[in-house]
């Protein structure tokens, strides 16, 4: 099969289109044809050596955790897939896992995977795939929400993650504040949130109204510390990145009425199936921009200049070169 591969880490001006082996499914797997995938954080993180525990260290090293396909086969005793359904979620993060999808195929754990609606994209199923997910995780079972008077702040309104945490936190039923630069105010305010606050603002805390049950900061860039008044008596401040001021973070709020929690998304088949339910009905993440996987260098550079609203979206099938 064909991949887009990393000869070493920091190789990605120089993503090689490689022939390797195509995988083949053992029990309770299914192959997946890719048809989209996404180009997130950890597949620059990785790329460039500077997080190597989210992926394993084998070179040829092939990345891409999103994806959304069709079942090309089934290994021995998988009964809920077939070959033909289209389906999406995401690959493991973690050492373990040496596939990638930018490649023509994955195999991929048959609990692990739903069924891509009919009337949803590849693409759009592949971009929510992590990003839903991990705001889901993160808000829903990290934070738990009173059933009625929700509040939640997000924060890095125009990453992958705080966009779709907008629209995830509505979905829950939650009022909104959204923390960002413009352009993610923007669209936060099209995905329904009831307030912005512009990250620039130099009185930030401040200028959130009210407290909050979550607040949810994807942008990996504040503090419970800075955050606690604003938290309501039993609150969070969850966290997607772990780091020296959040474990002194976890350690001052031992006795305080408010908490701070580190999250890792998993690829719970249920949660998939929350999502496919959603995206059938409507919950459209934003895409920033769409490369084919021969391009995936320019996805890159595109990622590295910093300004995207949402995810970026790898085209797989059909998007290999066909030259040698
Ligand atoms: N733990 C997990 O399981 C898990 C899962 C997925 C992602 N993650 C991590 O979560 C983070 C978000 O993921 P993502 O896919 O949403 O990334 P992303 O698309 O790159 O978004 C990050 C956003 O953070 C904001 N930001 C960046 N630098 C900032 C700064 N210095 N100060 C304030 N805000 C800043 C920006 O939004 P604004 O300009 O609008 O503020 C940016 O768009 C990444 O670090 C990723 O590695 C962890």
């Amino acid at each position: 099969m064909r991949a887009i591969c990393l000869s070493k880490y920091g190789s990605i001006d120089n993503l090689v289109q490689t022939e390797l082996p195509t995988p083949q499914p053992k029990n309770r797997q299914v192959l997946v044809r890719v048809h989209a995938s996404a180009l997130g954080p950890a597949d620059l993180k990785v790329a460039l050596g500077k997080v190597k525990f989210l992926h394993g260290r084998r070179f040829p090293m092939v990345l891409g955790y999103d994806f959304s396909g069709v079942v090309e086969s089934v290994g021995p005793g998988e009964t809920q897939w077939q070959p033909g359904d289209c389906v999406f979620g995401f690959l493991p993060y973690g050492p373990a896992n040496n596939q990638g999808a930018f490649a023509e195929f994955i195999v991929a754990q048959a609990d692990q995977i739903a069924r891509k609606p009919d009337n949803v994209s590849h693409a759009q199923a592949a971009a929510a795939a992590t990003s839903a997910l991990t705001a889901l995780q993160c808000i829903r079972d990290q934070g738990g929400l009173p059933a009625t008077d929700a509040r939640v702040l997000i924060t890095g309104a125009s990453g992958a993650v705080g966009s779709t945490a907008v629209l995830v936190a509505k979905r829950l039923g939650a009022q909104v504040t959204a923390l960002g630069s413009p352009s993610g105010l923007e669209l936060a305010r099209r995905f329904g949130a009831d307030a912005v606050i512009d990250r620039k603002n130099p009185n930030l805390v401040d200028n959130a109204v009210g407290t909050f049950n979550v607040i949810f900061d994807p942008a990996a860039a504040y503090r419970w510390s800075q955050w606690k008044g604003k938290l309501k008596h039993g609150g969070a401040f969850i966290t997607t990145l772990p780091s020296a001021a959040f474990f002194a973070d976890k350690l001052n709020s031992l006795f305080s009425p408010s908490s701070v929690a580190l999250a890792y998304v998993k690829s719970k088949q249920k949660d998939l199936e929350l999502l496919a339910g959603w995206l059938e009905s409507g919950f459209e993440v934003a895409v920033d921009s769409t490369y084919p996987v021969r391009e995936l260098a320019k996805a890159y550079a595109r990622y590295q200049k910093g300004d995207y609203l949402g995810r970026i979206v790898i085209t797989v099938d059909g998007g290999f070169s066909t030259s040698k």
